[in-house]
């Protein structure tokens, strides 16, 4: 889906998968997405744009 892109490319996750998480877990930062569904964990280059999101979804 266009306005659904992969953003953790290492685990295939979708900024609505991630947005899931957050919502599902209530993740609060970067290492919280990780422990939850391990996005970011694996070799760290979406960790800026998780951050974006939780930005958006907590703010
Ligand atoms: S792209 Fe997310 S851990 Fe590698």
């Amino acid at each position: 889906m266009a306005d659904d892109p992969v953003i953790c490319t290492c685990l295939d996750l979708t900024r609505n998968d991630i947005i899931e998480a957050i919502n599902q877990y209530g993740c609060k930062t970067t290492d919280d997405v990780a422990d939850a569904i391990e996005a970011g964990a694996v070799c760290g280059s979406c960790i800026d744009d998780i951050q974006e999101i939780l930005d958006e979804v907590n703010s």
